[in-house]
């Protein structure tokens, strides 16, 4: 647990014996040399009490005093500088040093409307899951989206005990030092609940952003790009005391574990908040119908520019609490609110050139080159392409996009930026267009390996066939496989694997379980390289260690498979629960998975051929015509099946996993990887559920909850659901209307119930 203490009133605070202050003068080189050393000694000692077991045994000033001295040392004997210098350490690169905390309720994101009518969907959706009238009355918050930084703060007896950023939802960093340095943030709290965790943005004024920037230039420090920025940069700073120095806010919005309830509705709670001490948007309202949230976006939209701090949206809120529960979550967010963005903003500028990357599953994506435009605050240089249809001045089913325009290098481009999102270009002004622009020319070749360049059918991108050979996608599928959802392994992100790769050290995930074995004997020869000390070294083996017992989701994740994200990486672990059983079970499916494919490719030259004689096509006939000709044997039928009948897992997941695990060289690369790691299964159902590990499939029309709302509390209840029944099915919940599914399930014994039944069934729980 974190000390509720800030260091300087900690009762058991050392005293400062450690600022033994010799004149730098008069020292000799020998000497100087000593010193350098205790002082990276009693510093890095300093920061780990500090930041991973938050006890901080010196004071800020003592601390400050040891950095200067480390300073002046260097200064006076440069080539003394120690690899592991403290002065390259703290703040240089923010974030390294932070302890981990793990949320006790995950940490969401918003899902997106970017107009009124995706604000309109999102209520239509809401009263469908709660099967609601469109008329029924459903009232919704709405409040401004401050364009920041999420934090947690945790409270336990009205004491702040910790504050950790959002991370990667689960896990975050600790700041809780820089925290309790923030005026909004209130150290105590009077008649909250005993554990509360409030929830909100840290964010900077423009007038604090505007005069940070002119002190950094008077002080030759880093200017910052934009509020945001500067939020951010001053929050995650391992030296609290410049947190301190750089005048951040807090708003609350929203909160995570509580021992009580705040309140019922959204409103209430925002206002308990306020009540206790913290700061909340003065323009939240509660709005009881649509055309309030549409008017109430707009009059903050009007309100933009002078609000004085920065904000991109609006955010909608489900105003009753209860409803927000029985909706839930998505994997990453709420189904009950969303952010209604403001409109793109807008610049033009000179496309340069177009360069090609290559992606992770071989997809060639363009890029524009461009003269840098300052777009809402950000110099923008770079921006996405999509595709080569994009670039033609058309969208995937061959409509005119731009009036059909085309995208040529020399061209004067309209550059947008929504949100985080990557800048697109919108348009293109023909008559500032140079005469001898000339149509760009979609390489037909891959620019990094030189393989064919190849289009599917059907497929909006063009990809490079070189597989494993081709360099760009070997790199990408190792950030993959490093990045944050998959193995998150700290110290090695994409600068250190683009390094490595280049390098010849890793080639491959399994190389990275080698370095140490490989390289690191002695540490020698990762710590001669550039950019790498003892410190460094020693920390990423320990993180590459630390990562050796992974979770089957995140391993099938890491894998990088196209079509398997990371909802589909869970559905999959959930499902097979073991890594060896789920690669049995595609080799066994693999002629079925073959026969499929097969079928796919003749329906759809029989769509063709019947539109050509002017016929209705026989799908069904050509398929079943096909699948028996493969001559599929029913084992692999079956396990074929049980693959695409996972609920969220269709047939395009299914081929392009089959065909990963079917490809002998990817196959190869899996079984030398998995040789190094321990896999985890996923968290055993919760055990007294009675529906823990079934397969539960809902048929027929369901009259006190809608089928989504049914789905997700079986699956929370650790049931598997699946959308077809099958002998592995273990109960049927049959509304009225059930046909083919309840005869099914009738005829192989299977459990039926109704939708009472179930209720009954899972009551309580
Ligand atoms: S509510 C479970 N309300 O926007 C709901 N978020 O794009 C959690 N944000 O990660 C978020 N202003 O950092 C909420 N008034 C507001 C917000 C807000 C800004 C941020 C927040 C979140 C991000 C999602």
């Amino acid at each position: 647990m974190a000390s509720p203490y800030h260091w300087s009133q900690r009762p058991d605070r050392p005293g400062g014996a450690m600022t033994v202050s010799e004149p730098i003068e008069k020292m000799t080189e020998a000497e100087a040399a000593q010193e350098l050393e205790r002082l990276a000694g009693l510093l890095a000692q300093a920061n780990l009490a500090y930041h991973t077991q938050d006890a901080p045994e010196i004071s800020d000033a003592e601390y400050d005093a040891l950095k200067q001295r480390n300073a002046e040392i260097e200064a006076q004997f440069p080539h003394l500088k120690r690899a592991d210098s403290p002065s390259e350490q703290v703040g240089a690169r923010p974030g390294e040093g932070f302890s981990k905390v793990s949320h006790a309720v995950r940490m969401m994101s918003l899902g997106n409307a970017f107009d009124d009518e995706d604000v309109t969907d999102f209520d239509r959706s809401i009263r469908k899951y709660l099967g609601l009238d469109t008329d029924a009355p459903l009232a919704y918050t709405a409040e401004p989206k401050i364009d920041g930084l999420s934090l947690s703060l945790r409270y336990e007896q009205g004491v702040l005990v910790q504050a950790a950023t959002r991370g990667d939802g689960e896990v975050g960093e600790n700041v809780t030092a820089n925290a309790r340095t923030i005026a909004d943030i209130p150290a105590r709290i009077e008649g909250a609940p005993e554990v509360l965790e409030v929830r909100g943005e840290v964010y900077m004024s423009h007038a604090d952003f505007a005069a940070l920037n002119t002190r950094q230039e008077a002080e030759g420090g880093k200017l910052f790009a934009n509020p945001r920025n500067a939020a951010a940069g001053s929050l995650r700073q391992l030296d609290a005391a410049i947190t301190r120095a750089r005048p951040l806010r807090f708003f609350a919005y929203s909160w995570g574990e509580l021992s009580e309830p705040l309140a019922e509705t959204q409103m209430h709670a925002i206002e308990r908040l306020a009540s206790l001490g913290f700061q909340t948007n003065p323009l939240t309202r509660r709005c009881d119908d649509l055309e309030a949230m549409i008017a109430h976006y707009r009059d903050i939209e009007a309100q933009r520019a002078t609000l004085g701090y920065d904000i991109d949206g609006v955010v909608y809120k489900l105003d009753d609490l209860s409803l927000q529960a029985r909706l839930g979550f998505r994997s990453t967010t709420p189904r009950w609110a969303i952010a209604h963005k403001f409109p793109a903003e807008l610049a033009w500028t000179r496309l340069e050139a177009i360069d090609i990357q290559v992606g992770r599953t071989g997809a060639l994506s363009p890029v524009a080159r461009l003269t840098p435009v300052t777009v809402g605050g950000v110099v923008v240089s770079n921006a996405t392409l999509h595709n080569e249809d994009y670039i033609a001045g058309r969208d995937s089913r061959g409509q005119e996009i731009r009036d059909g325009k085309d995208i040529r290098v020399g061209d004067w481009v309209q550059v947008y930026r929504a949100g985080d999102v990557i800048p697109k270009i919108a348009d293109v002004d023909l008559s500032k267009r140079p005469e001898d622009a000339q149509p760009f020319d979609f390489p037909t070749q891959c620019p990094e390996c030189g393989s064919p360049a190849i289009r599917e059918e059907g497929d909006a991108v063009r990809r490079c066939t070189g597989g494993v050979i081709c360099p760009a996608q070997a790199v990408e599928k190792l950030k993959h496989f490093v990045s944050r959802a998959a193995f998150d392994i700290e110290g090695l992100g994409a600068k250190q694997v683009e390094q490595f790769h280049a390098d010849g050290w890793i080639r491959e995930p399994a190389d990275i379980f080698e370095l140490r074995s490989r390289y690191g004997e002695g540490l020698q020869q990762l710590k001669n390289r550039e950019g790498w000390g003892e410190k460094s070294a020693t920390n990423l083996f320990q993180a590459i260690d630390d990562k050796r017992r992974i979770p089957l989701a995140r391993l099938i994740f890491a894998l990088g498979i196209r079509h398997v994200g990371e909802v589909g990486a869970k559905d999959l672990a959930l499902h097979y629960r073991d890594w060896d059983a789920m690669a049995a079970a595609l080799d066994t499916a693999r002629p079925a998975a073959l026969a499929h494919r097969a079928a796919d490719t003749a329906e759809e030259q029989e769509r063709q051929q019947a539109q050509a004689e002017g016929r209705r096509a026989r799908i069904s006939d050509t398929r079943a015509a096909v699948i028996s000709a493969q001559e599929v044997p029913p084992e692999a039928a079956a396990a074929w099946a049980d693959l695409i009948g996972v609920d969220g897992i269709g047939a395009t997941l299914g081929l392009s996993l089959s065909d990963a695990f079917a490809n002998t060289d990817e196959r190869a690369a899996f079984d030398r990887l998995t040789a190094h790691l321990t896999v985890i299964p996923p968290d055993a159902p919760a055990r007294d559920s009675p529906v823990a590990g079934k397969t539960v499939v809902f048929t027929g029309s369901l009259e006190k909850m809608t089928r989504a709302e049914a789905k997700a509390r079986a699956e929370a209840l650790g049931a598997k659901v699946a959308g077809s029944v099958s002998k592995k099915t273990d109960l049927l919940v049959a509304g009225p209307g059930a046909g083919s599914k309840l005869k099914t399930a009738q005829s192989l014994g299977i459990e039926t119930l109704d939708e009472d039944g179930w209720l009954t069934l899972i009551e309580g729980l």
